[in-house]
């Protein structure tokens, strides 16, 4: 059979470019978009106190884009990780490595806010797409925003910012505010301080150690002193398991009541045991929805890593649910930057937690839950907050 015009064109354009490539020629932009692997990079923590979350992101993620095949824009994907350890200092480094060094399509990451704001300076600098999965910091998604940055997970006020009137609700109007002391715990603090005081209750002392300290003794011996309704506070990780029990071994559970920025109890109800029963807490996701979506999504994660998920597998998971979006738009070209970033702004991300859409400065806008931790699951109570949005204060597209 002789070849149509337009496969003789194509047979053409394929022995060009077997041509150009094979003489060293450097390829049009258009064939460099489309073929090949598209390259991943994940920044994330696999050692130090965050580890497990990390871990838990990085399999949300593969599970979404294993969903749609395992392929982006239908493109294969070529993955590059880096530990990032949670240490600040190595942020910009460490991202370095991943866009200079990998010559990465895609950067995700990560969890901690000292170490994203790395991550933000090498996003800016460089233009690479950024997905942010976890790291709360305000910065990312206000005064720092960029173009090439979209956060899946939360700022750092917005569980608090429901926080404080489900206390003074429940009658807990004199708190003592205790956290690590760095970006995620001060500006969970803030939505705190916000909502409690608007509610009519007193914080009688703010109380902090540095990230990521773990001795808690004389900080509950003054909580202890100080005698107040309740104690909130922002925890996350395995240590706020450590938070929960070292609390009830001082012998303040069951007189003190304990409410967090609902990290506190994502994934370490099995190691807090019964320290962590009765304890409230505000967010974004609940493992109790009783959606199809989340039992499915519940089923599914399970069976595949032989674990629980919790909020961060979520927030993996709707990264991956993202990209696959913005990628599908663009047929896996991903310097087709404008129609890229558009495909992205508009989704409607079908995640487990309950649909959400990005605000202007590509912070998830979203329903914030209350919940009470019974039996090793985050039971949901209620809506705390609905469609609550990131004010994106100071965010100028550029
Ligand atoms: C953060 O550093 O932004 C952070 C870390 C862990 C969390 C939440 C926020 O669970």
């Amino acid at each position: 059979m002789n070849p149509t015009p337009s496969s003789r064109r194509a047979v053409l354009k394929g022995a060009a470019l077997a041509g150009a490539a094979s003489s060293g020629l450097l390829l049009p932009e258009w064939a460099l978009a489309q073929s090949g692997k598209i390259r991943v990079g994940l920044m994330l923590p696999y050692s130090g106190a965050f580890a497990p979350l990390g871990v838990a992101i990085e399999n949300g993620v593969r599970m979404a884009i294993n969903e749609q095949g395992g392929k982006l824009g239908g493109r294969e994907i070529e993955w590059f990780k880096v530990d990032d350890e949670s240490d600040p200092s190595k942020g910009v480094e460490n991202a370095t490595k991943l866009v200079q060094r990998d010559k990465v399509d895609v950067l995700i990451g990560t969890v901690h806010s000292g170490v994203q704001m790395g991550i933000q300076k090498v996003a800016r600098d460089s233009g690479v797409l950024t997905l942010i999965p976890n790291a709360g910091v305000h910065a990312a998604t206000r005064a720092l925003c960029a173009p090439n940055v979209f956060r899946t997970s939360f700022s750092n006020s917005q569980p608090t910012l429901a926080l404080g009137e489900a206390m003074v609700k429940r009658g807990h109007k004199k708190a003592v505010w205790i956290t690590w002391k760095y970006a995620a715990g001060d500006e969970a603090f803030e939505g705190f301080k916000e909502s409690y005081t608007k509610a009519g209750g007193t914080i009688v002392k703010e109380l902090g150690l540095p990230f990521p300290n773990v001795e808690f003794q004389a900080l509950l011996t003054e909580i202890a002193a100080l005698k107040p309704d309740a104690v909130a506070c922002f925890f996350a990780g395995p240590s706020g398991a450590k938070f929960m029990k070292d609390f009830a071994a001082a012998g303040l559970k069951g007189k003190i009541a304990l409410y967090g920025s609902g990290f506190l109890t994502e994934g370490v109800l099995e190691a807090a045991g019964p320290a962590a029963d009765g304890v409230m807490t505000t967010l974004h996701y609940s493992d109790s929805l009783d959606t199809p979506r989340n039992k499915a999504f519940r089923l599914s994660y399970a069976k595949t890593f032989r674990a629980q998920p919790d909020v961060y597998a979520v927030q993996g998971y709707d990264t991956g649910l993202l990209l696959a979006q913005g990628m599908k738009a663009v047929n896996g070209d991903v310097n087709a930057k404008p129609a890229l970033y558009k495909a992205m702004e508009a989704a409607v991300i079908d995640s487990p937690r309950g649909k959400w859409t990005m605000s202007k400065s590509h912070n998830p806008v979203q329903d914030i839950y209350l919940r009470v931790a019974e039996k090793g699951e985050n039971k949901v109570i209620g809506v705390a907050a609905k469609a609550l949005a990131d004010p994106g204060t100071g965010c100028r597209m550029g």
